[in-house]
């Protein structure tokens, strides 16, 4: 295969990309520049295009599968304040994810295949999916256009700090955690706060709710599995005397397998009106539709991935992961029927740790 300048490429693409981030679902430009280079490729065609995506195809010398890698565009609502040179220059708006890198990557792996396209059977499509940071994000809209119909597999990969540069993980199975988050209301009756015969408290009855629902995790979750639940807003009342008629609280929670998240989802929502009865007050509790569920990664694939890597780069480079992150990744969208894999590679350099995703010093050079 041809390699020639494909690292300088990627690395200039890359710097530009981190230079002129954009939101989510606001992607114009850097669908422009995505675009440009696909083209420019001369055997790329764009399917099914809009404003802030793209997807490339490429047609392989004969029948075959069709294979998708997929990238995210989106950059997130924080200033940069690292000290690198090719720093954002869009204020308040940053690539602290990484989305950058794994789309320079993609556009490399569409030259090197553009330039191999005799050597492949099947169809190659290259995924560069807007909005991932925010939900129901780029992927869900996609698989439900139908474009991505009779697609086999779908492989990403995401940046990881706390990894040497040089190392990629893979995780079999469950590979990201599912994330529901949650809003919970509660109506009771205001009133002076010295008479509290005349009241539904409506700040004592959120307490009970956010002591009880640890109960969920604590008594209804297998210890061998895991699951969190935070509460991480509670809004109600403003004045010292005077016991206000609502409460409002929002919050997270993360598990790892479809069972168990039903399962946690089930109690709280039990907790929640139960609670609400046993103090005859009103309200509850509403989980968003659209938060994304938990990457599963398909053995085969993360077979055909581990045997790559190690060709490729050597045994060290892969590191087999015990544990699933506790982030969410709407890649998990692609994922069934096709069969998808998403692998996580490392981005600390010279015995530095990288500071963590979504973090306002994160960048690798
Ligand atoms: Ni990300």
């Amino acid at each position: 295969m041809n390699f020639d300048n494909i690292e300088e490429d990627i690395i200039k693409w890359r710097r530009i990309l981190h230079e002129n981030p954009e939101p989510s679902f606001k992607e114009y430009k850097t669908t422009e520049f995505i675009k440009e280079k696909l083209l420019s490729f001369g055997n790329i065609e764009i399917i099914q295009p809009a404003e802030t995506r793209v997807i490339g195809k490429l047609k392989g010398s004969s029948q075959g599968k069709t294979v998708a890698f997929r990238a995210d565009i989106d950059a997130l609502p924080l200033d940069e304040k690292t000290e690198c040179d090719f720093r954002s220059k869009n204020n308040g708006i940053m690539h602290a994810c990484g989305h950058d890198m794994h789309t320079a990557i993609l556009l490399g792996l569409a030259r090197i295949l553009s330039e191999n396209k005799q050597r492949i059977k099947g169809e190659v499509l290259f995924i560069f999916q807007r909005g991932e940071e925010m939900a129901p994000g780029g992927a869900a809209e996609l698989k439900k256009s139908g474009v991505l119909d009779g697609m086999d597999m779908v492989f990403s990969l995401h940046v990881m700090p706390g990894e040497k540069t040089g190392r990629i993980g893979v995780k079999r199975g469950t590979a990201t955690a599912n994330k529901d988050t949650f809003d919970i209301y509660v109506k009771g009756k205001g009133g002076h706060s010295s008479m509290p015969q005349q009241v539904k408290d409506p700040i004592l009855i959120g307490s009970e709710i956010v002591t009880n629902l640890q109960s969920v995790v604590a008594r209804n979750v297998d210890p061998f599995n895991t699951a969190v639940i935070s509460t991480a807003s509670f809004k109600s009342g403003e004045e010292y005397g005077v016991i206000p008629d609502t409460a409002h609280l929002t919050g997270a929670v993360r598990t790892f397998d479809g069972k168990t998240r039903e399962t946690v989802k089930n109690r709280m929502k039990l907790i929640v009106e139960n609670i609400l009865k046993a103090y005859e007050a009103g309200g509850e509790i509403k989980f968003f539709e659209n938060d994304y569920k938990a990457v599963y990664n398909d053995e085969e694939l993360c077979d055909i991935a581990e045997k790559v890597i190690m060709k490729k780069f050597g045994k060290d480079a892969l590191v087999i992961k015990e544990r699933p992150e506790s982030f969410s990744e709407d890649f998990s969208e692609y994922i069934n029927p096709a069969k998808g894999c998403m692998v996580w590679l490392g981005v600390d350099k010279n015995g530095k740790e990288n500071p963590k995703l979504h973090n306002p010093y994160f960048c690798s050079k």
